[in-house]
């Protein structure tokens, strides 16, 4: 099973039951129940590797929103990438999971005062300014400190990219930073230049997730090196770190297919090279910022099948027990994602049903027109494929399920990464009146 979207170590044993790294799903259902979440450790530790390797000279920070629990923190970390947050939570997540401070950016289009003054205090990397009442806030902040804020700040450059397109001056109105095309970016820099403790030494631009070109990075790389180098002309002042962002697509079905990782970062080099070359601007430090592309396939979610419901000429219901709680993309952005018959093989005709989850809404959908084997039955485990980013960070407790628990898993050992909750759990936060 190394094609597809399925985790790399994938395989089937002798009794047809699905393995990941080399552990039996069926046996992880029996001792930790479903719905889980299996990690496979190495796909993860290969994902990143890839990344450093296909981004010579790049640094790669992991983009924590994907996926902030303190184990997959650890495994980005100590496969040599930065961490980028985007919340006190998602920094405290990682202070806790011992990243060193000065190896993490903080984001957000809105943080908090506290945001910022815990990032301080612990001494973040960078932080990337988002807003002018950010970069009062920070003046401020830092000042009170006697410190100042190393910050890049984060261009909104008018790539609007889509999974195969993008368009050039497409995405203007955003939520997120300083819009190139309407004179923020160059007001946030001016402004920035008469501060006294921040210090503006790079740019940030992130345009979207789930790309499957080359090209929109490209074009990300020279509308950003241009910006650097006009601001280099107008003000003398030559910045020298440029962040990428994320947003590298990945595998969910067969259909996707994703550009290799070293072509991305074959395409962004060369292009960073030929125009820094024509700009006679100086190579400056790179950054780019995958978050789902290095956990998202690396993670399969397991499900038990509970009921199923053929209406003649209509539609064939299969329930599992977990949903949209704990996979919210297919309700939320029409995502596919591939299933599969995790407990045996089945020699039956596929037919297609739709899997759908155990909550109490009709857009619960885990897959529409699954090709599931005809023979599929009560009690009969499914596997997800690639849930490992943007399902578990968020997750919810709808109709008051407990989250599910997450495994690593890697030459057929098993740790335990995220307990799953108890119903003890769920009424922890609840206040009885009294
Ligand atoms: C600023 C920033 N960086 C990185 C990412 C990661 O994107 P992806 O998980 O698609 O790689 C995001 C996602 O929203 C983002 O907003």
């Amino acid at each position: 099973m190394t094609t597809g979207p399925w985790p790399l170590t994938a395989a089937r044993d002798q009794r047809g039951a699905l393995t990941i790294g080399g552990v039996a799903l069926p046996d992880l259902a029996a001792e930790h129940g479903t719905p889980l979440w299996v990690v496979d450790e190495e796909d993860v530790r290969a994902r990143c590797r890839t990344y450093v390797t296909g981004f010579p000279g790049v640094e790669v920070t992991y983009a924590s929103k994907a996926w902030c629990a303190i184990g997959i923190l650890q495994l980005a970390d100590q496969e040599g990438l930065k961490i980028d947050v985007a919340s006190g939570g998602e920094l405290y997540t990682a202070l806790v999971a011992g990243v060193d401070p000065a190896r993490i950016i903080l984001h957000g289009n809105n943080k908090s005062e506290a945001e910022l003054d815990q990032a301080l205090e612990v001494g973040v990397g960078r932080i990337v300014v988002d807003s002018f009442e950010e970069l009062e806030r920070l003046e401020r902040l830092a000042g009170a400190r006697g410190t100042t804020a190393a910050v890049w700040l984060r261009i909104t450059p008018g790539i609007d990219a889509h999974t195969h397109e993008y368009v050039r001056t497409g995405h203007d109105d955003a939520k997120f930073g300083f819009t190139l095309s309407l004179g923020l970016a160059d007001r946030a820099f001016a402004r920035a230049l008469e501060l006294d403790h921040v210090e503006v030494v790079g740019i940030h631009a992130h345009i979207g997730s789930q790309i499957f070109g080359t090209d929109p990075f490209m074009a990300n790389a020279e509308v950003t090196l241009d910006l650097l180098a006009r601001w280099r002309d107008e003000h003398g002042v030559t910045l020298s770190e440029l962040n990428l962002g994320g947003g590298m697509g990945i595998r969910y079905t067969h259909e996707d297919h994703p550009v290799e990782v070293h072509r991305y970062g074959k395409a962004v080099l060369e292009t960073v090279a030929e125009r820094c070359a024509a700009l006679e601007f100086p190579p400056p430090r790179l950054l780019v910022e995958p978050g789902r592309a290095i956990v998202g396939p690396s993670t399969v979610t397991l499900y038990e099948v509970g009921t199923i419901k053929p209406l003649p000429g209509l539609t064939t219901w299969v329930s599992v027990d977990g949903g949209m709680s704990d996979n919210i993309r297919p309700a939320l952005y029409d995502a596919e994602h591939e299933l599969t018959l995790a407990n045996r093989a089945s020699d039956a005709e596929p037919k297609a049903v739709t899997v759908v989850g155990k909550h109490c809404e009709s857009g619960d959908l885990v897959r529409e027109h699954a090709p599931l084997p005809s023979d599929l039955a009560v009690g009969d485990l499914l596997a997800v494929a690639a849930t490992g980013a943007y399902t578990a960070s968020m997750a919810s407790n709808y109709n008051r399920l407990v989250r599910p628990g997450a495994v690593l898993v890697r030459d057929g050992q098993v740790r335990e990464l995220v307990r799953r909750e108890t119903f003890e759990d769920l009424v922890s936060h609840d206040v009885p009146l009294t």
